[in-house]
């Protein structure tokens, strides 16, 4: 087996990998399963066991410079903007334990009212105009930001700009291989709106986490600095927000590709589950995630050197046939528990919000199935989100067939058990 890098070419800014990387994942797995590319100066990874060992291996490969492979996002300053995605044991372990709090299943769960409360809100606005939607900016762009804005108290009336500039954040011209002068400009006014919902928490605490988050005291007595807590709110406005929005429009577009995939669910919300596990398996969100190798790391018949960049491609990961079974066919009858996913990563990072994703994703895709018996979507109107690790659609332009409500609580769920109900 040859692991020269020499035949495939792999440019994660290039559009023609936004628009369908997985032919050159596959070519990656099998002919350089530890690909160089010496012009952006990155290795990858792309074999299923070598990304999870990757994501394991925190002591040879490190998230101190960020998981980014754009280079002014890129060092030891990641932290800033990354909180401690961009932070090794134990720095990480410190502050994950400090917010994970706010995370625990309980919490958690009790969140489903609320986000069944507003996909409904916005469901009953798709009604209106079931032949003229766009599934990002009626409801998938919408939701998560809402979500993860209750969750740390960002007013309503704030909510859409605060879209607008995490979108910027990760938009990539083609040919730009770093963050834009407009990403910058955007998370300038990020840190700005948010230490100034932190000077206004501290002076009338409110119930939200940022709140939580003044309060909190580690073993040691130490608080968290304001740099530490809008670090973790930045992150949070990527990591929440940008992923599950396109999780939802990744499955909307994947069950419209895949009719006989797509009646299953809409016959059975009980498959919906499902759904979203073969979405985040066969066209995951977070399609790499970087690290730093601490030391000399030989891999296959290669050492990549102490301090180079190594990508962990877990798109590709979910793709490899030594793991899952004809892994190029979107299928919701793969037998459960399906193999470790890549999709949130693995060990000490493992995604702090995972559980959330996947709530507010089931909700979600319950109340839509609820509302609509079928959808449509118009192929010539949509357009990728184009960015370096984030994988989703910016428009799908849907059209949906609303069932006929029979009564108040026709829309409830038969999969849920905390719904509120008629509560529309
Ligand atoms: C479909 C949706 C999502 C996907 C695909 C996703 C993916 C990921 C991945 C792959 C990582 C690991 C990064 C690494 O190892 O370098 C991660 C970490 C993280 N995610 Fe998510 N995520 C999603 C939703 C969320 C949500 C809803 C939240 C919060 C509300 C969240 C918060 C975080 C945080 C805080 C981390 C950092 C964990 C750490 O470094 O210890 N994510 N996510």
């Amino acid at each position: 087996m040859s692991t020269s890098s020499d035949t495939v070419v792999y440019d994660p800014y290039a559009y023609e990998i936004h628009e369908d990387p997985y032919p050159t994942y596959e070519r990656l797995r099998e002919e350089a399963p530890i690909y160089h590319n010496e012009e952006l100066g990155f290795w990858a990874l792309s074999r299923h066991a070598d990304v999870i060992e990757g994501f394991r291996d925190f002591e040879r490969l490190s998230n101190s410079h960020g998981v980014s492979l754009d280079p002014s996002a890129s060092g030891p300053h990641a932290h800033k903007t990354m909180s401690f995605l961009g932070m090794d044991p134990p720095m990480h372990g410190r502050m994950r334990g400090l917010v994970s709090k706010g995370f625990t299943p309980r919490r958690v769960a009790e969140q489903e009212p609320r986000i069944r409360q507003i996909a409904r809100s916005y469901i009953e606005q798709m009604r209106e105009s079931p032949d003229d939607l766009d599934f990002i900016s009626d409801f998938a762009g919408r939701l998560p930001m809402d979500v993860i804005s209750e969750l740390m108290g960002v007013p309503v009336e704030d909510r859409e700009e605060l879209r607008r500039l995490s979108d910027l954040l990760v938009h990539r011209e083609e040919g730009i291989r770093d963050v834009p002068p407009e990403g910058a400009a955007a998370a300038m006014e990020l840190v700005v709106y948010y230490s100034d919902m932190l000077a206004q928490r501290r002076e009338r605490p409110t119930d939200d986490l940022t709140s939580a988050l003044l309060d909190v005291v580690d073993a040691d007595g130490d608080r968290l600095t304001d740099d530490e807590i809008i670090g973790f709110l930045f992150l949070m406005v990527v990591a929440g927000n940008e992923t599950t929005t396109k999780l939802l429009a990744n499955a909307w577009y994947w069950g419209w590709r895949n009719p006989d995939q797509r009646a299953k669910p809409l016959a059975d919300p009980s498959r919906i589950p499902m759904w979203i596990e073969e979405t985040l398996r066969y066209d995951t969100s977070s399609q790499m995630l970087g690290r730093i190798t601490l030391v000399d790391v030989e891999c296959y018949d290669r050492v990549i050197p102490a301090g180079d960049r190594v990508l962990l491609l877990a798109g590709s990961a979910n793709r490899d046939p030594r793991v899952f079974s004809n892994p190029d066919v979107y299928d919701l009858d793969r037998p459960e528990p399906l193999p470790q996913l890549a999709s949130f990563g693995f060990g000490r990072h493992f995604c702090l919000g995972a559980s959330l994703a996947r709530l507010e994703a089931r909700v979600a895709l319950e109340e839509l199935v609820a509302a609509f018996g079928d959808y449509d979507v118009d192929p010539a109107g949509m357009t990728r989100v184009h960015s370096v690790n984030v994988r989703g659609f910016a428009t799908l332009p849907t059209t949906v067939v609303p069932r006929a409500r029979t009564s108040p609580t026709s829309t409830t769920s038969p999969t849920s058990t905390t719904s509120p109900g008629g509560a529309r």
